[in-house]
């Protein structure tokens, strides 16, 4: 038995761009013109091996691809060798294609009847625009299918050896993110400072030491361990422990430019760090 055969109920995809005059399941002669749905596909942090089957699935059957910047070539090298790639991504403060123009992408080879693909890095619905892209299909009448991916936070934190929660020291955990629709930050911080809670800081590079200053000011123990990892899961992933305190100086002093997320909490003293700790290691 084939595990992995798509079922035509739950396969978005299932029949796209069939043959001309290929009759649909309601009697209606089904073509190209007829929109398709969408899939919005969660690519995960980047190791292609944390990619899902329904992702890679998906990828191999597309007609067009169309990712962030955040999916590197090993990961589009699964899509079907024919499959049109197209590069909507969007570095800090440059857009290389505006949102409306990806919803407007997105539709219009959906209703020109191809297998879109909508590829996006780590979970299509955690600081992802995930959301946005739904709502916008789903107003003009286009079906679209989430797919999950391994989001940074867990991904990251499991490449680092952080348990994101433990019974002995976080029993809740939150997603911020450090970089609001402006560019300002756009944080509740009640209750974020609480001893018990682990804190996932998504694109807070540049906002480390605000985030770091609101907390301790909202009590949190300076000496709270802190960790920063860059480009987790990939090959170059690098990995910096310290305290909240020493954030700003962690971020600074080992370089920290590519996309990382901050852990905030007791469990990052659980980190399996193999070289780099915070400060000491920037100054070997
Ligand atoms: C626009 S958000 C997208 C988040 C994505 N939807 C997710 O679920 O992971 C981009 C931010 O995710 C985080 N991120 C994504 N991939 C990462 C990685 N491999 N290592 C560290 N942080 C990553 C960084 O904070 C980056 O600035």
């Amino acid at each position: 038995m084939d595990h992995f055969s798509p079922k035509a109920s739950d396969d978005p995809l299932h029949g796209a761009t069939p043959p001309a005059g290929t009759p649909a399941r309601n009697g209606a002669v089904d073509g190209p013109s007829h929109a398709r749905t969408v899939a919005i596909v969660g690519a995960g942090p980047g190791d292609p091996d944390l990619l899902t089957l329904r992702a890679l699935r998906l990828m191999q059957r597309a007609d067009v691809v169309i990712h962030d910047r955040l999916i590197g070539p090993d990961i589009l090298d699964f899509a079907r060798p024919g499959a049109e790639r197209v590069f909507v991504g969007k570095a800090k403060g440059r857009h290389t294609v505006p949102q409306d123009g990806i919803n407007a992408l997105m539709a219009a080879r959906a209703r020109a009847g191809q297998r879109v693909v909508r590829l996006k890095g780590g979970d299509p619905f955690i600081f992802g625009r995930g959301g946005e892209e739904v709502e916008y299909l789903i107003r003009r009448g286009i079906a679209v299918d989430v797919v999950p991916g391994v989001t940074a936070a867990a991904g990251c934190a499991a490449a680092a050896g952080i348990p994101l929660t433990h019974r002995d020291h976080a029993s809740a955990v939150t997603f911020v993110t450090g970089h609001g629709r402006e560019g300002a930050l756009d944080v509740d911080f009640s209750g974020l400072a609480s001893a018990r809670r682990t804190l996932v800081i998504y694109m807070g590079v540049s906002t480390a030491a605000t985030m770091a200053r609101r907390l301790i000011e909202d009590g949190m123990d300076p000496a709270m361990p802190a960790a920063v990892v860059e480009n987790g899961t990939r090959a170059d992933q690098k990995v910096v422990t310290g305290t909240v305190a020493e954030l700003e100086t962690m971020v600074a002093a080992n370089a920290i430019t590519g996309p990382a997320v901050i852990i905030i909490g007791a469990v990052v003293r659980q980190a399996e760090v193999p070289a780099l700790t915070g400060l000491a290691a920037a100054a070997a």
